[in-house]
């Protein structure tokens, strides 16, 4: 059975001196989860999202929280992230330590786990780790920074985790620059899950765009 087409605001991307309102915002819009960045200034050169964004997302939406690790060694951090809160924990796997051993650990502590694959990095090089993943999210541009342009480069590889998505069971998640005029073609490829910055935040209407994005995404793939 196909998965429902998700979407996954990034939190990053929203003003912050506005926080709660922007949550509450995405939350009513009919957002299905909320994507968190946290980066460390090591693995990204950029900082962003520590827990203090974590408690207020909690704090001020019911949604669950899809949370992208960004860290050297993310296998250091799970418990902490776990108990704030992340509902989906997801850790890269060119961020070094054992990634198989950090998958499992976080679906022992009761989170969906996922890894998330930097542009650079091939299918070959992660394909053994996809039998312990729920979500794979594949970077569709470097990480790091919202506002970036989709790399339309990335579509060969989503080409192959969609097939490998039906084998092993795992949701495919895209993360970068997605806009109405690029997702239609991650969505041909078996993409159900959206994350989605600044195509939507600062933007005057939160509902019409998530539904835009949806309908556009079930148009393109009819059951
Ligand atoms: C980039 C982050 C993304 C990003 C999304 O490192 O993982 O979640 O903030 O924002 P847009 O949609 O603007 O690329
Ligand atoms: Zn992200």
């Amino acid at each position: 059975m196909s998965r429902p087409i998700n979407i996954r605001p990034s939190i990053l991307c929203a003003d912050h001196s506005i926080l709660a309102e922007e949550i509450r915002r995405v939350t009513e819009a009919g957002a299905d989860y909320i994507h968190i960045d946290v980066m460390d200034g090591s693995f990204v050169p950029n900082f962003g999202c520590g827990s203090e964004i974590l408690k207020t997302v909690k704090a001020h939406t019911h949604l669950p929280m899809d949370v992208h690790l960004m860290l050297v060694e993310p296998g250091r951090h799970i418990k902490f992230f776990r108990d704030l809160g992340g509902d989906v924990i997801y850790i890269h796997p060119e961020a070094g330590g054992n990634t198989g051993d950090t998958l499992r650990e976080i679906r022992a502590l009761g989170a969906a786990p996922g890894i998330a694959v930097n542009p650079g990095t091939s299918v070959e090089a992660v394909v053994d780790l996809l039998p312990l993943c729920d979500h794979v999210l594949a970077m569709t541009v470097e990480p790091g920074f919202g506002g970036q342009s989709f790399m339309p480069e990335t579509l060969v590889k989503l080409e192959a985790l969609g097939a490998l998505a039906k084998e092993y069971g795992f949701e495919l998640c895209v993360d970068g620059g997605i806009s109405a005029v690029n997702i239609t073609k991650p969505a041909l490829c078996g993409v159900t899950g959206f994350v989605v910055g600044s195509a939507l935040f600062g933007q005057e209407d939160y509902g019409t765009i998530l539904k835009s994005l949806t309908r556009i995404c079930t148009e393109a793939t009819p059951l």
